[in-house]
């Protein structure tokens, strides 16, 4: 479940004598958004009723495009840090009509008694916010470009986006979630995947990508160190292709830069026939073997079975739409020689059959600058199969860029 978006029109009285939504109004359509929002969950009154008031202590906007009267613009809310007194809520409007987004802004917030000391955040309210998320395994559940994608954040600092591969979910970055800090590790679940929504259709690299850049906009993250692991590589490519200024590092692990031979496209839509006929069981057996190192699925039994799990138990249609996403990827060679100056960072695993060290570096070779790390006793998975070797790796990158 997540919290209902909030549609409101923008009238002519909150413009200025250029037609345009001044910025005073900006304040105000986000204030009212707000109380929208506490009408239709656990009501208006959820402070008073507690004796304590949402004092706004600190804002900040970011203006992105000019909105004009009539324009229903459409707000998202989060809680981005809640603490025992304060919360930090941040809020995004995109115009309705072709979903651009007009700003994103971040309020900071202490509940205050009567007397005016900080009292505790009503519990209430605390619970409503949080429906979209669970406190413990901090995932909130987001709505972007129509699909509403689980994502999972963490810690605070410079941010790094995980992005994962095909048939997965964000699981597989779980040991670097947990150990990266000092740093705002985000992680979501691609469409078709994991927890998130599976629409039948739409699905491209492109898709992807802008459904990430979406989720940083809700989130707040401007600059991002994009780490993607085989699929999830092809996806941080096409973000450098559209959004390069938001990219301050790249990690290309287990991956490749060349689009799909006809022979890959062939058996792509074999694959997608066999989805569609068997059932993702039948594309978990057959992945298995190929995306661990033999060390891996003869030392961890368990590892291979919960994988196999993660993989039989992606929707049908998620499957079909990466399976076309990756047959028509474009390839981007040409891309990796302008690179620089974004550090990069090209991670595989020793034993990786699916994109084998070999790609790996001479991937790493013609991105200028690039560095190269091969991790001992990994195949396509090193994250999982080897997660401590694969954090440090990333962790001496991340604070290589300052
Ligand atoms: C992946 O791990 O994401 C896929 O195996 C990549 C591919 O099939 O090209």
């Amino acid at each position: 479940m997540s919290i209902p978006e909030v549609d409101l029109v923008v009238y002519p009285d909150e413009c200025d004598a250029f037609g345009h939504l001044n910025q005073a109004s900006f304040l105000s359509l986000f204030e009212r958004a707000r109380w929208e929002m506490l009408r239709g969950g656990p009501g208006m009154d959820v402070f008073t009723r507690n004796g304590s008031w949402p004092a706004l202590r600190k804002t900040v906007i970011d203006y992105r495009a000019a909105a004009f009267p009539g324009d229903v613009l459409r707000f998202q809310q989060v809680l981005t840090h809640v603490g025992r007194t304060s919360f930090t809520m941040r809020q995004i409007a995109r115009r309705a009509r072709d979903d651009t987004l007009i700003a994103g802004a971040e309020f900071v917030f202490v509940c205050i008694d009567r007397d005016g000391k900080p009292t505790p955040i009503p519990q209430a309210f605390g619970d409503y916010m949080n429906a979209g998320r669970s406190v413990l395994d901090n995932v909130q559940r987001i709505t972007v470009n129509g699909v509403n994608l689980a994502v999972e954040v963490q810690g605070e600092g410079p941010a790094i986006l995980f992005i994962h591969g095909y048939p997965l979910d964000r699981s597989i970055w779980r040991a670097q979630i947990d150990a990266l800090e000092g740093f705002r590790r985000i992680a979501p679940d691609l469409r078709g995947m994991g927890q998130s929504d599976a629409p039948d259709l739409g699905y491209s690299m492109s898709i992807y990508a802008a459904d990430l850049a979406a989720l940083l906009d809700v989130l707040g993250v401007d600059e991002v160190v994009l780490c993607g692991l085989s699929m999830g590589g092809y996806i941080a490519l096409e973000f450098l292709r559209q959004r390069r200024s938001r990219v301050r590092g790249l990690v290309l692990m287990d991956t490749r830069a060349e689009a799909d031979t006809p022979e890959i496209r062939r058996s792509r839509d074999a694959a997608a026939a066999t989805a569609k006929e068997r059932g993702a069981a039948a594309i978990a057996d057959a992945m298995l073997p190929k995306v661990l190192a033999a060390a891996t699925l003869g030392r961890r039994p368990d590892m291979a079975e919960r994988l196999r799990s993660l993989m039989a138990g992606t929707p049908v249609p998620g499957i079909v739409g990466a399976l076309a996403a990756m047959r028509d990827r474009e390839g981007s060679e040409a891309l990796l020689e302008t690179l620089a100056p974004i550090p990069t960072l090209v991670v595989v695993g020793e034993a990786d059959g699916v994109t084998p060290p070999a790609q790996a570096r001479a991937m790493a070779a013609a991105i200028p600058g690039a560095k190269l790390a091969i991790i001992p006793g990994a195949g396509h998975l090193p994250p999982l199969e080897q997660p401590d070797a694969t954090t440090e790796r990333l962790r001496e990158f991340l604070r290589s860029l300052g």
